[in-house]
């Protein structure tokens, strides 16, 4: 059940927007800020809200790779795999993500600390290979940087 902010923050979300339904990616991330991730009861939830079927607003939740249908770390970093990123060496991020935290694309470290995610382009392609950690993007990520970048992020 949504709880009374969140139905408060819903009815101002979907203010902006001339059918309820618009709203559903920022429905889907209004709550999932309060609840990390969005459970299939959470979708239920804002479906109802949304006046629309759980099973729409569910293929929009898988298409839209931001809104998490799975529990994630504290923290998420994905890691461009789009081309530029690639030729630039996105792969060797990845190694780096596993080598000093032992978390693999696409899984959550044992500590809860983090998860590592694929992302196609972020739109930071000049300065390839880029990663966005929760909400911040990084360019020029050697693998030697990630380190520093992480540390940010306990
Ligand atoms: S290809 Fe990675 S940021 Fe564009």
């Amino acid at each position: 059940m949504l709880s009374e902010i969140e139905r408060r923050e819903l009815e101002d979300t979907v203010k902006h927007y001339p059918d309820k339904r618009g709203a559903a990616i920022d429905a889907l991330l209004t709550v999932q800020r309060r609840r990390g991730w969005i459970s299939d009861e959470s979708l239920l939830d804002i479906a109802q809200f949304l006046e629309m079927t759980a099973e729409d607003l569910d293929s929009i939740a898988t298409f839209y790779n931001l809104v998490f249908r799975k529990p994630v770390g504290r923290h998420v970093a994905f890691v461009c795999d789009s081309i530029s990123c690639w030729m630039k060496g996105c792969e060797r991020v990845q190694e780096q993500m596993k080598n000093l935290y032992d978390v693999d694309l696409g899984q959550t470290s044992a500590d809860g600390r983090l998860t590592v995610l694929p992302i196609a382009c972020l739109g930071h392609c000049e300065r390839a290979p880029a990663m966005m950690v929760d909400q911040e993007v990084y360019g020029d990520v050697a693998p030697e940087k990630v380190k520093s970048i992480m540390d940010k992020y306990e």
